[in-house]
């Protein structure tokens, strides 16, 4: 079976290209273009493509797909918000992702953005590369003793609570569903989260019900001085409140792996009147705001979870078996 890779970048290839001679009945095929309706309309003797977290798996792909003959869908991510499962299932369509591939990959970055915020690093990168030594403006606050808000302890959540717990932090979550393994972790609601944590770190799934969960009404039951950290889904946060909030001083730092703009593939297309008024851009004018370009993820055991996963996938697909990761 060949498998048409879209938005293929060097890493990937290289983890898939490491293992690939165990999968001999994979044919892989790497394209760097992003998957969207008319990019579907190319895919030529594939009866399965591989898509990632950017690419457009809405409605008009998967017909397109189902068109060029594709029959399997495999998403080398965890999140499938931008999968229509729908379409999927009424166009024959199998969908399977890598559920979990390292979810303390996540985490550590979560918590690498919370402390960068906190204690400054970033200012203080470039004020020591510029031999200014001085301290002023960078205190920080002990995180030690202080209370993490988790929203979502799911895979990454958890990961993260552990984290939290073992600097020492009091740990609060906010989920329907209590994991039973985290029994040092209090659940209360989330408006009470939102009131107690002196940093919230947001590890819920992007759905219609958690977007914009973070919006003005939220932000206005924080504590002064929290810092936000969100590595989940940029549409977990409605920007403008977000910038609100940050120049009435709310936050002490703000950490953002995500954000909204991130399917519109603001920075990978270099437009500079997007950029310019891109609510992104605004947020990256806050001394106080850090932002990665979704790269919570991108650990070498990650990208070997990722690729093993995947053709794992694959390969029970072609032998008619279940791999428990199916998504319709
Ligand atoms: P998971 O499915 O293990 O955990 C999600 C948790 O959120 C579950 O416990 C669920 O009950 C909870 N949840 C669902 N709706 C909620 C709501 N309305 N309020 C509070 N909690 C709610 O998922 P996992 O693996 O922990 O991933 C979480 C998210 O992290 C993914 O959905 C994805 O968006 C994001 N992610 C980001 C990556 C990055 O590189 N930045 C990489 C991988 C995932």
């Amino acid at each position: 079976m060949r498998i048409t890779f879209f938005a293929t970048k060097s890493y990937d290839k290289d983890s898939f290209d490491q293992i690939k001679e165990e999968y001999p009945d994979l044919e892989l095929e790497y394209w760097e273009t992003e998957l969207s309706p008319k990019t579907a309309s190319y895919v030529k003797d594939s009866e399965a493509i591989c898509a990632f977290v950017s690419s457009d798996v809405g409605t008009k792909t998967i017909e397109a797909l189902k068109d060029r003959g594709v029959k399997l869908i495999l998403m080398r991510c965890a999140g499938f918000n931008n999968v229509d499962l729908e379409a999927a299932t009424r166009c024959g369509i199998q969908v399977m992702r890598v559920p979990g591939y390292s979810p303390e990959a996540v985490a550590e970055h979560a918590m690498a953005l919370a402390l960068a915020v906190n204690r400054k690093i970033h200012k203080a990168y470039i004020r020591v590369r510029e031999n200014n030594f001085s301290l002023q403006g960078l205190t920080g606050a002990n995180f030690y003793e202080k209370t993490a808000g988790i929203i979502g302890t799911g895979k990454i959540g958890a990961a993260m609570a552990r984290i939290c717990h073992g600097f020492g932090m009091k740990v609060i979550g906010y989920d329907q569903y209590p994991n039973p393994g985290l029994d040092f972790v209090e659940y209360v609601t989330l408006d009470e989260l939102l009131g107690r944590s002196d940093l919230i770190s947001l590890h819920c799934p992007l759905t219609e019900e958690t977007h914009h969960l973070i919006c003005s009404d939220t932000i206005a039951k924080m504590k002064q001085g929290v810092v936000l950290v969100n590595t989940s889904r940029g549409g977990l946060v409605k920007t403008e409140d977000l910038i609100a909030g940050i120049r009435e001083h709310i936050f002490l730092g703000v950490g953002l792996d995500v954000y909204e703009e991130e399917t519109q593939n603001v920075y990978e297309n270099r437009e500079d009147d997007i950029l310019m008024h891109s609510t992104t851009a605004r947020l990256l004018s806050f001394p106080n705001v850090i932002v990665t370009s979704h790269q919570a993820f991108l650990t070498e055991e990650a990208l070997h979870a990722i690729s093993r996963v995947t053709l794992d996938n694959a390969k029970a697909f072609l032998d008619g078996k279940k791999s428990g990761t199916e998504l319709n």
